[in-house]
Formats: structure tokens, C-alpha cells, sequence
């Protein structure tokens, strides 16, 4: 049985992956003393790191909220600094938010001991095949060609009714109890920061809480193994997060960044200790009529350590409807019809497989072409022979 192999035994099969009918599991941490990086790994060029994964900047504003919830003054400039971010990038980092550091310690800590488990351990909460939570060596979007440099275990944490406690890894043992705190306080925060948000935009502080109807979140824990060749990956793919907002606790390594000029340039966010860095996504965008920016986001990866994180996603339930909140004079909307956010998010995904498909079919052609070219220069006897 392949799903009780270490991850190492599971790579050598991978190298004849027509003999394996099970899930295809393309590297591990174990691989990390691999010297060159498999073939699966390797991305194009445009979308390869432009910036180190330890080159910090210090563009994206560290916000200390403390005294948010005291009203007045306080609460008003604590508010601008957290709206002009919003406006400029779509990303800020938060300090002093009252997310007990024991807990978020404990988090981090469980997190390491999980990915240090042996794969069969982990493999048993294996969501390859569509399982709604668990662990996978994944792939940002399932079925594309290139894959990311990042193992994952994720959690559906909201609404609780819907939990599955079944996938939701058992070892170490504490590990349970420990996320659902850790859900519950960033469920608290990440609403106390939509409330600054509606506010900003001259609605009552329940107003994009109340958009998300019966709001989701999933607590996706990141972990990014040492990588022998990481100027020809990534962690994880540019995207911008489907949801309202998210809340990434990030170690100190390094590997989070961000552009805002469509990828041409990229800064590296410096890592904060105990500081959630937090991201508009694209609901938040909508909702605000495109005034907020959704971050625009990958992780690029290091051969010097292994990196973890933890995004916590707060997404509206799938029925919700999705269309700006307000549109301030003088402006047209953003969206041409109020749709759901599951139709919202089909068409994401729609739109990344066509620009996917769009560039390997250039690819190829190119290709083609060069092959023409190489034919077209070669005297005729060369090409009959
Ligand atoms: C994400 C994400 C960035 C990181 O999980 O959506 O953007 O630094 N993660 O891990
Ligand atoms: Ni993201």
C-alpha cells in the first residue's frame, strides 16, 4: 500500500508514475536534499521570483490596534492608517490585535509538530480527490501543470455547524482544541476589521459582516520545505484570495510578496513577529466597489529553511450576494449584476484556466515556430535525409 510509504519511497515511484494508479505525491520535505528540482516544479520564466525571499521592504504600514474598540480619536486615526492601506495595496500588518501570544505560539508550534509527522500519519487525512479538509502536497490549482513548493493542511472551521471534525488531524494531540480557540479569536478580529471597513465607507460597522450572510472561514496552515532551486519556483502561485478578508500569521523567515503594478514589480513583506498580516480579497474588493485593492499575492520559497504559515480565510457563505455595498457618486459599478459568491468564484476559476490554457498554447506554438525556422535555414538534402 503506496499510503504507508515514507514520502521518500513515494518519490523513486513517482519517477515511473505509469506503474502508480494511486494519488501522485510530487515531493516532500524529505526531497529538500534533492539537488535540482523536478521538472513538475519548474516555472515559466515571467513568473519566476524577482525579488529574495529575505530582500524585506517596508512599504506595507505595521498597524498597532490597540485602543480600537475605545471610540474617538483613538479609533479614528487607527482607522485612516487601516483604510489608506486598503486603498493603496489591499494589505497591512496588525500588531497589538489581543490574539493571545500563547496561543498563537501553541498554534504555530502543533502546526510544526504535524508536518514533522511521518507521511503516513499525515497521509491519513489525505484530501487528494476533493475531501473538504485534511492534508495534501498540493498544487495551488488542482489539475495545473506547474506545482507549488508547499505541503498544506487545511481546516473548515466555519460555520461550526458544518465542521467535520473527521478532518481535522487528531496528532499532535492538542492540536483540535488549540485551532478551534485560535479560529474562534481571528473569527472576532477579522470582524472587528470589516467593522472599520463599513464604517470607512459610510455604513453601519455590521454592514460587510452582514454581506457575508452566515460568514465561512477555513484555516489553511502552510508549510514550505527547504528548496534546492528556488529561484525556478514558488511556494505558492501569484493569486489574489477569493474571500472578504484573510488574517496570515507568517514566521520569521520570509517569502510572503506583493505587487501592485500587475507583477511587473514585487516587494517581500517583512515578517513581524506576532503580527497578522492581512489581506483584502476579492469580495472585499467588490463590495467596496474596487476602493479597497485585492492583494495581489504569491510565497516564493528559500534552500535555507522551511518556512510556515498559517492564512486564516474569511469568506462569505456561498449564497451570498456579491455586488458593491456602495457606489459613491460619480462611479460605476465594478459589477454589471449582483451575482453569488460561488458564481463569483466559478468564474475565477474559469478565468485562470483560460489564461493557463491561452499561454500553453503560445508556448507550443512558439515552439512550432522555431522548429519551422530551424527547417527553413537547413539546405533540402539536410531535411529529406
Ligand atoms: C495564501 C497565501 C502566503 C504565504 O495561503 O493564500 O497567500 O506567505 N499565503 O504563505
Ligand atoms: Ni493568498
Amino acid at each position: 500500500m503506496r499510503k504507508t510509504q515514507p514520502l521518500q519511497a513515494l518519490k523513486s515511484s513517482n519517477q515511473n508514475q505509469a506503474e502508480n494508479d494511486g494519488p501522485f505525491y510530487p515531493h516532500s520535505s524529505a526531497l529538500a536534499e534533492e539537488k535540482t528540482l523536478q521538472a513538475s516544479f519548474v516555472r515559466d520564466e515571467d513568473e519566476r521570483p524577482k525579488v529574495a525571499y529575505n530582500q524585506f521592504s517596508n512599504e506595507i504600514p505595521v498597524i498597532s490596534i490597540a485602543g480600537i474598540d475605545d471610540g474617538g480619536e483613538k479609533r479614528a486615526e487607527i482607522c485612516n492608517k487601516i483604510v489608506e492601506a486598503c486603498e493603496e495595496w489591499g494589505v497591512f500588518q496588525i500588531v497589538d490585535h489581543g490574539v493571545d501570544t500563547k496561543l498563537v505560539s501553541e498554534m504555530t508550534t502543533l502546526a510544526k509538530e504535524f508536518f514533522a509527522l511521518p507521511p503516513e500519519e499525515k497521509l491519513r487525512f489525505d484530501m487528494s480527490g476533493g475531501k473538504k479538509g485534511g492534508f495534501i502536497v498540493s498544487s495551488h490549482l488542482q489539475g495545473e501543470a506547474v506545482q507549488d513548493w508547499r505541503e498544506i493542511v487545511t481546516f473548515f472551521s466555519y460555520p461550526i455547524r458544518t465542521r467535520d471534525y473527521s478532518r481535522w488531524p487528531d496528532k499532535p494531540e492538542a492540536w483540535k482544541a488549540v485551532t478551534e480557540e485560535y479560529s474562534k479569536k481571528l473569527m472576532e478580529l477579522a470582524c472587528k476589521l470589516l467593522g472599520v471597513l463599513s464604517e470607512a465607507m459610510g455604513l453601519e460597522t455590521e454592514a460587510l459582516t452582514k454581506a457575508c450572510v452566515d460568514m465561512d472561514q477555513k484555516v489553511v496552515v502552510n508549510f514550505y520545505p527547504k528548496c534546492p532551486q528556488p529561484d525556478l519556483t514558488l511556494g505558492l502561485k501569484r493569486h489574489t484570495d477569493p474571500g472578504t478578508i484573510t488574517l496570515l500569521l507568517q514566521d520569521t523567515v520570509g517569502g510572503l510578496q506583493a505587487t501592485r503594478d500587475n507583477g511587473k514589480t514585487w516587494i517581500t513583506v517583512q515578517p513581524v513577529e506576532g503580527a497578522f498580516v492581512v489581506n483584502l480579497g476579492d469580495h472585499g474588493h467588490y463590495l467596496s466597489n474596487g476602493r479597497f485593492r485585492n492583494a495581489d499575492h504569491q510565497a516564493v520559497v528559500n534552500s535555507n529553511s522551511s518556512r510556515l504559515s498559517i492564512a486564516t480565510f474569511q469568506n462569505p457563505a456561498p449564497d451570498a450576494t456579491v455586488y458593491p455595498l456602495k457606489i459613491r457618486e460619480g462611479e460605476k459599478s465594478v459589477l454589471d449584476e449582483p451575482i453569488t459568491f460561488a458564481e463569483m468564484y466559478r468564474r475565477k476559476m474559469s478565468k485562470d484556466i483560460e489564461i493557463a490554457t491561452k499561454k500553453k498554447l503560445a508556448k507550443e506554438q512558439l515552439l512550432r515556430d522555431l522548429e519551422t525556422a530551424k527547417l527553413e535555414t537547413k539546405p533540402i538534402e539536410e531535411i529529406l535525409a
